[in-house]
């Protein structure tokens, strides 16, 4: 090895032990506030960077009339160190777009902006006094502008009225800004070019095609009927989409004869998402039953199913089960994983297997593992199924064997206990046939 790649080898060994994790300020923050209520204040919570990351601080103010939008991020960064920048990327007269950004390492808790006020001071100054000729329709909402648009006179030198929407990726932030209001040029060009604020994607859009309005809410529900009984899924939010975007209800059922639940999504897709609507059954009866409802569409509030019926009428209509003799714990988790002392059901007859496992559910607004305990015929709920509608599906399963013969409860899951155990043993050495 020649001295050089030695030298710089050496020189990654003996920095790590002294390079120092960061400890930054966290958190993130997106709303619209009415102009009179600024400055706003916050207390971020704290992490801990990973060893060479610096701490990062990211604010966008986007001014309207009497509105202002705040996104922030603040949090680890793997970007160089910058000092404190405020652009002015839209100056109005009309709506108005500034950003503060800022990477530092010279110690903890260096991302330590803690008010609008320092930025707001520097945007470009409040609009003239003097009204112009030119009325538009005013709005600045994360929510769409159906009910919340009221007109206004615009300043003087606004020519046109702005009609767009504003998308924001990246940091722990993902939102769209609806925007209505005053400007001065004609152009679709409030970012003016800008595609990157801090850690965040920036895009907009004065398509039409890409103002669709979604409901949204999420939906978590455990009872013991609800493959059979429909239950309302409404939910009071309205998201707005960006560019790309169309909106989305998912419904995913999880029943193991004793317990169900259901697990909900509706808002906005992931952009490039295409029309469709799909009914599954991922695991079918006898035993467990895993069944989803997935529906993209692309028109105003389209996503607009108000009840589990649309999912429990695709389901075949529930056999007659006559009990089989094994036993198997019976639970289902939607918020974390089972305990080991679930109650014992009687499995019907056809299922071969005690199921213990889980199933986490990523994506349009869950994060969470859902526990699940059952009877089964097959190793897997999901057959290796890695999305449902909005949600990231993964399995972790672990299947074991039936007893010889319906052994009562208690022997049954010491048993199922120890069973488990050998069965890793058995991985472990090399003659993992179902692992
Ligand atoms: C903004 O604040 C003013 C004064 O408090 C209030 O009259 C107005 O309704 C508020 N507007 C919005 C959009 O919140
Ligand atoms: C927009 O960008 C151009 C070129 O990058 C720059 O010259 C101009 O000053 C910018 N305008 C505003 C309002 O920031
Ligand atoms: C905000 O930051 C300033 C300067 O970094 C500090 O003096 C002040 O105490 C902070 N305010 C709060 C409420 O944390
Ligand atoms: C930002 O855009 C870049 C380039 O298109 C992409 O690779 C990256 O994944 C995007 N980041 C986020 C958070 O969307
Ligand atoms: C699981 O998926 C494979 C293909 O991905 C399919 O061939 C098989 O029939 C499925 N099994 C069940 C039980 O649905």
């Amino acid at each position: 090895m020649s001295p050089a790649p030695l030298l710089a080898l050496l020189g990654v060994i003996l920095m790590l032990p002294g390079e120092q994790a960061l400890v930054c300020h966290l958190g993130t923050l997106e709303e619209v506030w009415n102009a009179s209520q600024l400055p706003v204040q916050w207390t971020p919570k704290q992490i801990t960077c990973d060893s060479g990351q610096g701490c990062q601080d990211t604010l966008v103010l986007t001014e309207n009339g009497p509105l202002v939008s705040l996104v922030l991020t603040k949090g680890c960064t793997e970007a160089r160190d910058q000092e404190p920048r405020v652009t002015q990327h839209q100056t109005g007269p009309g709506i108005s777009v500034v950003s503060y950004t800022h990477v530092c390492r010279q110690g903890d808790f260096c991302n330590d902006l803690n008010d609008t006020a320092p930025v707001w001071a520097q945007r470009p100054g409040p609009t003239p006094a003097a009204p112009g000729n030119l009325r538009c329709p005013v709005c600045l909402s994360t929510e769409g502008c159906l009910g919340n648009v009221v007109e206004e006179s615009c300043p003087s030198g606004s020519t046109q009225c702005y009609n767009g929407v504003l998308g924001f990726r990246g940091g722990g932030i993902s939102t769209n800004l609806r925007v209505q209001g005053c400007m001065f040029q004609s152009a679709c060009n409030l970012l003016n070019g800008t595609r990157e604020i801090g850690p965040m994607n920036v895009s907009e859009s004065c398509d039409p095609k890409d103002f669709l309005n979604c409901h949204r809410g999420t939906k978590i529900q455990t009872s013991s009927d609800l493959a059979q009984k429909p239950v309302e899924w409404s939910t009071s939010g309205v998201q707005a989409c960006g560019s790309g975007q169309v909106c989305q209800e998912t419904l995913l059922l999880i029943d193991v004869g004793s317990r169900s639940t259901l697990v909900g999504s509706k808002g906005c897709s992931e952009a490039g998402a295409q029309d469709s609507q799909v009914t599954s059954i991922h695991s079918r009866p006898p035993g467990v039953l895993v069944a989803s409802y997935a529906r993209f569409c692309s028109s105003n509030l389209c996503n607009a199913a108000s009840s589990s019926s649309v999912l429990l009428n695709s389901l075949p209509p529930p056999a007659a089960s006559v009990p089989g003799n094994l036993q198997c714990p019976a639970c289902v988790q939607p918020l974390g994983t089972c305990s080991q002392n679930s109650p014992m059901v009687t499995c019907p007859k056809g299922t071969t297997h005690c199921y213990d496992g889980s199933i986490d559910v990523r994506g349009g607004g869950l994060t969470t593992t859902m526990g699940v305990q059952g009877c089964v015929s097959s190793s897997s709920l999901l057959n290796h199924t890695k999305t449902i509608g909005i949600f990231s599906m993964h399995e972790n399963n672990v299947e074991v064997p039936s007893p010889p013969d319906g052994v009562a409860s208690a022997p049954a899951l010491a048993w199922v206990v120890v069973l488990g155990l050998s069965l890793a043993l058995w991985c472990g050495g090399g003659f993992c046939l179902s692992c």
